[in-house]
């Protein structure tokens, strides 16, 4: 039999905690008693759990936090998930609530950094408010979510003698670096108020790793896609928004001349990474997580005409401040420390994402019929 841990003020303020069958006996205990169990720890860990650890994941409630989820149940943890739904929602975890525990809540505030670690082994650090364009309009909202947010974690990960932080960080912290691939040596020219919060974020994970509070590994991301992605939000990726018009049967918008360059990463190979990441013994480090394959976006919009079964036309607008013209990762380090390499390709994971956007999409009346989805 195993126990979560939860304090009264979760109990008692979170709008809902789960706990599935699979979830095992839930006892609660007071909140005085908690400091009590961490201060009565003698070892790094915090009280293990029955035979299996509790697993953090932050920002559980969006595009790649749900998918990584997914994994760490497939894998055996028991998975907690703090989230305050800002970008994400409940419905990216609708398959698996009943064997998580959820916790609605703001990592900005400390009382809930704190109440997400307790007991937890690993601490996933997913969430953030992403898109450059979103944090050029609101550069304040978007240090206070991702630098100041992630500190008061890192802070309450120290006291609760977590184990190991593993942190999404971005590609774009390389800003618009002239040698390619990008290696983690290069220095970092952040263009925007969200590459330098997820810089800031990542270093201070590193640094908290240096100074022994925890164990720590930064992962930076280039431009993750898969299914769940958000196709309606102002500030869509460029996959989701160029699927959304193919599905529509409209023409995409591609910002600049769509000759710059990106590395696509399938969500899947993401999640591996941060997997791996999770049992490496290499700490305060940083390491790339990509496809290592460099794409133009008009390139990409021919695939995405061929995987669609239809042509898809494009309009050209002006480029967008703080976006980097040309990126795609090195992986030597990634795979070097963390054994990782892609599994899918570009291509594979284009037609998973249209199979899922094919099947999740509202219908649109125009164009539904000439849609083809791929097998
Ligand atoms: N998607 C990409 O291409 C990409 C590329 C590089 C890095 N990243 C990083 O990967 C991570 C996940 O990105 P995503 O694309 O899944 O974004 P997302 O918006 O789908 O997920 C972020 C989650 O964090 C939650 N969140 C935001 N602020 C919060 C706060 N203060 N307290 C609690 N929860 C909060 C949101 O509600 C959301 O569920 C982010 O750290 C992002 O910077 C993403």
């Amino acid at each position: 039999m195993y126990a979560i841990v939860i304090s009264n003020r979760w109990l008692h303020r979170t709008p809902w905690v789960r706990c599935g069958p699979a979830s095992g006996t839930l006892i609660a205990l007071s909140a005085s008693a908690l400091p009590s169990l961490a201060a009565a720890g003698t070892t790094r860990k915090v009280p293990k759990v029955g035979a299996q650890t509790v697993s953090l994941v932050t920002g559980g409630a969006g595009f790649i936090g749900s998918h990584l989820v997914e994994r760490l149940l497939a894998l055996g943890h028991r998975v907690r998930v703090v989230d305050n739904l800002s970008t994400g929602s409940e419905r990216n975890l609708a398959a698996v609530l009943r064997d998580i525990e959820f916790l609605r809540g703001d990592l900005r505030d400390p009382a809930t950094c704190r109440d997400a670690v307790a007991g937890v082994e690993t601490v996933f650090h997913v969430a953030a408010l992403p898109s450059v364009p979103r944090s050029l309009e609101d550069p304040w909202t978007s240090h206070d979510c991702n630098v100041n947010a992630t500190l008061r974690l890192l802070i309450a990960c120290a006291a609760a003698r977590v184990r190991r932080v593993v942190y999404s960080s971005s590609s774009s912290t390389y800003g618009d670096t002239p040698a390619l691939p990008k290696m983690e040596a290069a220095e970092p020219l952040p263009r925007s108020p969200y590459a330098a919060a997820k810089l800031a974020g990542e270093q201070y994970v590193l640094a908290f790793a240096r100074a022994g509070r925890f164990e720590g590994m930064a992962l930076r991301y280039f431009n993750v896609f898969g299914p769940r992605q958000d196709p309606h939000s102002p500030y869509a990726a460029v996959i989701p928004a160029f699927l959304a018009a193919a599905y529509e049967g409209r023409p995409a918008v591609v910002h600049g001349d769509g000759r710059q360059t990106r590395d696509f990463t399938y969500v899947a190979n993401v999640v591996d990474a941060n997997v791996l990441a999770a049992e490496t013994a290499a700490s305060g480090t940083v390491a790339n997580v990509g496809a290592g394959q460099q794409t133009s976006l008009l390139t990409l919009l021919a695939m995405i005409s061929k995987i669609a079964g239809r042509s898809v036309e494009y309009t050209c607008s002006a480029p967008r401040a703080g976006d980097v013209r040309d990126s795609v990762a090195s992986l030597e380090r990634a795979s070097s420390v963390l054994g990782y390499r892609p599994s899918v390709t570009l291509k594979e994971g284009l037609k998973r994402t249209w199979a899922w956007f094919a099947n999740t999409q509202r219908p649109h009346a125009a164009s539904r019929a000439a849609v083809s989805v791929p097998v």
